[in-house]
């Protein structure tokens, strides 16, 4: 039997953690013959719902769950995991700023990433779903030097995903049958959702997304737009944010880059920039990524046209914004 692997989820009495630990104690998130241990990190005002988690997990008898620590200490919780999903933040309430936002968030980040860079096992891989995602990310990269900067992700596969739905509905195919969608740059309005190289399955081969839908004026506007706004159209349907297509994202996007994506088929990470199609180096930026080993690598050469230029560059440019609102909260 294989050893249980350690998952860390923050946040983890909130929402989003609450559809997530299923998935993870299930199976989906890292295959259903790897028995996992969870660790559940909240803070004291959410302690008492997060023992009533705890005893959930403990109800439901998932076979591969093999442990629950449930803590409000961050180093305990931090301790010896393999895998860290960081889904705990400061959410925007009601009249604030964004600077006072993005303070609270870069406080939290930084003092999770000593814990982790400390007392996580070596290798462990980091996710970073709260938002603002990418400079969450990004602030957690900065304060956890000996961390490889490969180990640490952000999420934007709920994106990706959102775009393969749309472009689903649209031509009535199967989900499974399209790939290679890519989303660029924040996980925020501004994210460019590109369906320049996506395709779908047809009885021989493949057939370009652009081809089919043959309509650039929807590919360049209400899709681009359903795909920025979805997020704020489930707030607006459900009075609550996306939590079960986030966690099932989350799943996919851990899954894909522990256990490989699929010959031929790319998906998007929230990664740091090594300048690839010039974006700029120092940024956590979505990309399109293929998984093999363990290790992501930007999917390279793809041709980036006037349009989607522009695109890659507006979303760099408000990263690059975020990243020095950042860094005058540390200061
Ligand atoms: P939620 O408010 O239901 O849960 C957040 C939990 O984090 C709460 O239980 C809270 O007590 C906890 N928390 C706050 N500070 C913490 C800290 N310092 N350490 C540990 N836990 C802490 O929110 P929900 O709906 O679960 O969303 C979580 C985050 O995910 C939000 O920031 C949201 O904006 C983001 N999100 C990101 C998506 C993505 O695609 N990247 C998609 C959907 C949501």
């Amino acid at each position: 039997a294989k050893d249980p692997v350690r998952v860390l989820v923050t946040g983890a009495a909130g929402q989003i953690g609450y559809a997530l630990v299923p998935m993870i104690a299930r199976g989906v998130m890292l295959g259903p013959d790897q028995p996992v241990v969870l660790h559940l990190l909240d803070i004291p005002p959410a302690a008492e719902a997060l023992n009533g988690v705890k005893m959930e997990l403990i109800d439901a008898a998932f076979p591969l769950l093999k442990g629950v620590v449930a803590t409000t200490d961050v180093i305990e919780a931090c301790t010896g995991v393999n895998i860290a999903v960081m889904v705990g933040g400061f959410p925007r309430k009601e009249g604030m700023e964004r600077k006072d936002v993005m303070s609270k968030n870069v406080s939290i980040y930084k003092s999770q990433a000593s814990a982790l860079e400390q007392h996580a096992a070596a290798g462990c891989k980091v996710l970073v779903v709260a938002n603002p995602a990418n400079t969450n990310a990004l602030i957690l990269k900065e304060f956890a030097p000996s961390i490889p900067e490969k180990n640490i992700t952000c999420l934007t596969r709920l994106d990706h995903n959102r775009a393969l739905g749309q472009i689903s509905e649209r031509l009535n195919v199967q989900v499974s049958d399209v790939k290679n969608v890519i989303i660029w740059g924040n996980h925020s309005s501004t994210q460019y959702p590109d369906v320049s190289h996506a395709t779908v399955k047809a009885p021989h081969g493949e057939n370009h997304v652009r081809e089919l839908v043959a309509d650039d004026e929807w590919l360049r506007g209400e899709f681009i737009t359903t795909v920025q706004q979805r997020g704020a159209a489930i707030i607006k349907a459900r009075k609550l944010s996306s939590a079960l297509s986030a966690a099932s994202s989350a799943c996919d996007h851990i899954r894909d880059w522990v256990l490989g994506t699929p010959e031929g088929t790319w998906v998007s990470m929230g990664v740091y920039s090594d300048g690839s199609y010039n974006v700029p180096a120092g940024l956590i930026y979505s990309f399109p990524v293929t998984c093999r080993d363990g290790e992501w690598s930007i999917v390279q050469g793809l041709s980036i046209d006037e349009f989607s230029r522009n695109k890659l560059d507006a979303t760099a440019q408000e990263l690059s914004e975020e990243k020095a609102l950042a860094y005058s909260c540390l200061s």
